[in-house]
């Protein structure tokens, strides 16, 4: 059989980048279906006349969605976002069905091809946010760090976020989560440089990684190395980028981070949200606030050219997709916390590419 052509997960980092989520009216699933079929032609048609744009577009399908669009089997490790409820500061969860993640290295490229596909849903779907995000001078966030330094690369990236051997039916996909924060820049500008770097635990200017003798266990980027007793590290790919109005004094990071498994990210965000002592949460949070929540799977190019039936009958939300059991935190962080990634997740190892 041959390889699975993933959607452009991959793609390095552009300067101009389009999040778009709906949620699908009820009725609206036939129409949303169709519209998947005609992505790829439209990104070229759109892309074509301006190839030194690099315009892509990875779609991404959330948990209650699938099951109204497809039938069939689902992508293993689908569900909800789960929200979670930390002492101080709670990653929540907004609806969301579909995620279109639209990047070129010009917004009118982006812009067209969200409006493309618009055009084809306005009256399937709801839209529920859209962020026009740009890149910040040297690939600054608007903290003013320099954001994405530590992403993978090469077959590294490939083996962090692609789906494997492990759900061989959905492999080439992979599972994104995205949250849209909004930051208190006037708290944050009141810090010296030397203790922003130490919320983030790199250098502000260089970008060069604190000493760990100096960074601080409750650093972003203490919290966010995630290495197993054995060693092994667990990456996602992430494409932040900022966004804001300065009128309304709205400034922004959209975060999205691509992975193999979604467990790598929530653990993450665990430890962000939930703290791992001694870090009682993530310092990033005291000065960026998340306003939604979301996650998606995005299926090879594959699947969305020739996508399963719509199911026969419409399917009632599976128990787990009901977002309101899978709120964590103050009434128990789960158990699991400590464990290494593979075992919590029973799906062997997550090092090695099986594509
Ligand atoms: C690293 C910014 C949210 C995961 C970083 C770095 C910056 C940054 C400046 C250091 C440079 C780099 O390696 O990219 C932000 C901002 C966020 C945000 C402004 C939102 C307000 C998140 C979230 C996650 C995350 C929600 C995960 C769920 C990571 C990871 C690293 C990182 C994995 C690399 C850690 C390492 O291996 O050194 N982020 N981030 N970030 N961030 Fe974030």
């Amino acid at each position: 059989m041959a390889e699975p052509i993933p959607q452009e997960v991959l793609r390095p980092l552009t300067r101009s980048a389009l999040f778009l989520v709906v949620t699908i009216d009820p009725g609206g699933e036939s129409r949303v279906r169709d519209l998947l079929t005609e992505l790829s032609g439209l990104q070229k048609a759109v892309g074509f006349r301006a190839q030194e744009g690099r315009l892509s577009c990875v779609t991404g399908i959330g948990s209650q969605a699938w099951d109204r669009l497809f039938a069939g089997p689902r992508p293993a490790e689908l569900h909800p976002f789960r929200e979670l409820a930390g002492p101080v500061h709670r990653a929540v969860a907004t609806p969301g069905d579909l995620l279109f993640h639209v990047r070129a290295q010009r917004p009118d490229l982006c812009f067209a091809l969200a409006s493309e596909i618009m055009d084809r849903v306005r009256d399937a779907v709801t839209v529920r946010d859209e962020v026009h995000g740009f890149k910040y001078f040297d690939v600054r966030d608007l903290l003013g760090f320099v954001d994405g330094t530590e992403n993978p690369v090469g077959p590294a990236a490939g083996a962090a976020v692609l789906v494997g051997a492990e759900d061989p039916r959905f492999a080439g996909g992979s599972y994104v989560i995205v949250q849209k924060y909004l930051h208190d820049l006037r708290a944050w500008n009141a810090l010296p440089v030397e203790a922003q770097e130490m919320v983030i635990g790199r250098r502000k200017l260089s970008d060069i990684e604190l000493d760990d003798a100096v960074k601080p266990p409750d650093s972003h980027v203490a919290l966010n190395t995630i290495v197993d007793p054995d060693g092994t590290k667990h990456e996602i790919l992430r494409d932040n980028m900022p966004f804001g109005t300065v009128g309304s004094g709205e400034f922004g990071t959209y975060f999205i981070g691509y992975a193999r498994t979604p467990a790598v990210t929530e653990r993450m965000l665990e430890r962000m949200f939930l703290g791992d002592p001694p870090a009682r949460h993530d310092r990033i949070l005291d000065f960026s606030t998340p306003v939604t929540g979301g996650l998606f799977f995005a299926p090879s190019v594959g699947f969305l050219d020739d996508p399963p039936d719509l199911p026969a009958v419409t399917a009632a939300p599976r128990a787990e997709d009901r977002a309101e059991d899978w709120v964590r935190g103050d009434a128990g962080v789960p158990d699991d916390r400590e464990r290494p990634l593979q075992q919590s997740l029973g799906i062997g190892d997550l090092k090695g590419s099986d594509l």
